[in-house]
């Protein structure tokens, strides 16, 4: 009978989804990641049209090998995230199977979780804890300027985005609504897109967003943000991007946010830079070698370094739209109708 896969339970709202396409369930009954096997040898069943992947587990990464495991009727690979970093999207497509996404349901809590850790990073919360934590409160007393950040409302500040697309932008929503509002800030990106009429398009989000908007280069991006963000795709052109080069081009005063991929911010290079005193501190929501990341790794010891384990779009609501966008992706695959949100 014709089947759909699905490597972990993805709730009740996406299982209802499932339940009622009429295919046939092979769902993994445990909630966490399956072995590798597991998913290798249910690929192989020639039952299963389509595929339900998570992005973090490792079990679930579609490389040759994946593909080589798919029987020929698998016709759809639906991953439960925005990113495709872990999936060989060209080899997919070269064996007639469509790769499925999630864009657009996570921009808002994603932006959300980015906002806070630059609050969090700009008035120094993860000193703050890890003082109360070390027992080192008594030795700290309130004082005039005792434990004081940047302030996120300073005069005339720069946003600096590497990544300019709807999780950027839902951001700067946000920032705006903490910036200065008589001397406001400028927000200066950099994007790889190939983009025609680049004033237009700058007038544009200018206009959209009320505070001018531009278009630079990456040195110029390093150079000039006192908070910038990393909310770019991970591909070969962006892996390291963030290395010492760019933090030394950095203000001393700056902070830096990942909320995009582990591997574009060196770690070892970030935690140099924190310890040299190159930027001011540092919030990150991934982290190369994530999920093996130990409590004695020196950006999680670092007290200006803020590090939380890829949360960004862990509210409930945004992983329930996820799970169901994920479901029905599969389901229109597998019945080779077209999907809702393909990767292009
Ligand atoms: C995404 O959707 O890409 C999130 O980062 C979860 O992996």
């Amino acid at each position: 009978m014709p089947s759909l896969l699905i490597t972990r339970p993805i709730g009740p709202d996406a299982t209802a989804i499932l339940e009622q396409s009429g295919f046939n369930l092979i769902m993994n009954p445990e909630d966490a990641a399956p072995t590798r096997e597991w998913v290798l040898g249910h690929l192989a069943n020639p039952d299963v049209h389509g595929v339900c992947i998570m992005h973090p587990h490792k079990s679930d990464r579609v490389d040759e090998e994946f593909l080589n495991a798919c029987n020929p009727n698998l016709k759809v690979i639906s991953t439960m995230s925005v990113g495709y970093d872990h999936i060989d999207v060209e080899g997919a497509k070269k064996r007639g199977i469509k790769v499925g996404h999630t864009p657009g349901v996570l921009d808002d809590s994603v932006a959300d979780i980015t906002v806070m850790l630059v609050l969090m990073t700009m008035r120094r919360v993860e000193e703050g804890i890890q003082i109360i934590k070390a027992g080192e409160w008594p030795t700290l007393p309130w004082g005039p300027f005792v434990m004081t950040g940047p302030s996120i409302g300073h005069p005339n500040l720069t946003f600096g985005f590497l990544g300019f697309g709807r999780i950027s932008q839902e951001t700067v929503k946000r920032l705006l609504a903490f910036a200065n509002k008589s001397q406001p800030p400028t927000i200066i990106y950099n994007s790889s897109r190939a983009r025609r009429n680049q004033q237009e398009i700058d007038a544009e989000y200018t206009k959209k967003f009320g505070v001018t908007v531009q278009r630079v280069e990456k040195d110029e991006l390093a150079a000039r943000s006192d908070v910038l963000i990393v909310l770019c795709v991970q591909n070969e052109s962006t892996i390291n991007l963030v290395n010492k080069d760019f933090l030394r081009k950095m203000k001393k005063s700056a902070v830096l946010i990942n909320s995009a991929r582990g591997p574009i911010v060196n770690s070892e290079d970030l935690a140099w830079a924190l310890d040299q005193g190159e930027i001011y501190g540092a919030g990150l929501d991934v982290i190369t070698h994530e999920p093996n990341v130990g409590p004695d790794h020196p950006l999680v010891q670092h007290r200006r370094c803020v590090v939380i384990p890829h949360m960004g779009s862990a509210d409930f609501d945004t992983r329930i739209a996820m799970a169901s966008r994920c479901a029905r992706n599969c389901i229109q695959g597998a019945r080779g109708e077209a999907l809702e949100a393909e990767v292009p």
